[in-house]
């Protein structure tokens, strides 16, 4: 395990962006798994920036998001897809047919599960997967739990998950209550692991997920076993 402290967001954003564009740098046509939520946007605005300098080429790069909400079609504004297309697709040269999310609005989601981790096998695995944390330890929307959730699946999404998402929300009773995750076996199975966690609020969840037992309880704990796994932070 490496874990990296940063001074501040800033750093923290620089510190993360620099692995992924070396992971694009020495493997051009890499599979990039990435995350939403806040913790990402700096490392996403960073890449952005060093694109614009022409220093990233993202033509030959796919990524595989983490999740989406389940009911939220890709131009509402909170939905997965959207926030991906206006926080880093939009302005890089990736292909957007290479970019893929899960489909929120899929009217089999047993079947859009099953056909994600199809996807993620055909397209030989990620080599490099982007995390945040939740505060209750949360990967993707894999939720504390009686065992870990291997595939893709569908989750009912904690009430603290709920709470922390509202703020993204006009009320929290819009919160989709339901999203669909990619699972821990996809996301273990990543070559290389980039965890990312800033705010003195994220330290207590940081502390029990790589030092506390290793329990579903806890999913990012998981990340314990994983052979190549960075943790960027900075609890200021
Ligand atoms: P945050 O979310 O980056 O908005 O704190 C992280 C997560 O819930 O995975």
């Amino acid at each position: 395990m490496n874990l990296i402290e940063s001074s501040d967001y800033n750093d923290l954003s620089r510190k993360a962006a620099n692995v992924i564009s070396a992971q694009v740098i020495l493997k051009p046509d890499c599979v990039l798994g990435l995350a939403t939520g806040s913790t990402p946007i700096g490392t996403y605005r960073q890449l952005i920036e060093w694109y614009n300098k022409g220093d990233i080429d993202f033509s030959k790069v796919t990524t595989v998001n983490l999740d989406e909400y389940c009911g939220l079609s890709p131009d509402n504004s909170q939905s997965y897809r959207y926030f991906m297309n206006h926080n880093l697709f939009r302005h890089i040269n990736i292909d957007i047919k290479n970019t893929y999310v899960p489909n929120g609005l899929a009217k089999d989601y047993e079947e859009e599960c099953r056909r994600y981790d199809n996807l993620i096998s055909k397209l030989g695995g990620i080599d490099l997967q982007l995390l945040g944390i939740g505060h209750n330890g949360h990967i993707g929307f894999n939720e504390p739990d009686v065992s870990f959730e291997k595939t893709t699946h569908i989750v009912h999404l904690d009430e603290s998950t709920i709470q922390a998402n509202a703020r993204f929300f006009e009320t929290i009773d819009e919160v989709p209550k339901k999203a669909i995750t990619m699972g821990i076996k996809s996301i273990m199975q990543a070559k290389k692991v980039l965890l990312i966690a800033g705010g003195p609020d994220k330290k207590g969840i940081i502390e029990r997920a790589l030092h506390g037992p290793v329990t579903p309880d806890v999913p990012a704990s998981i990340l314990q076993f994983h052979p190549d796994l960075t943790v960027v932070y900075c609890f200021e």
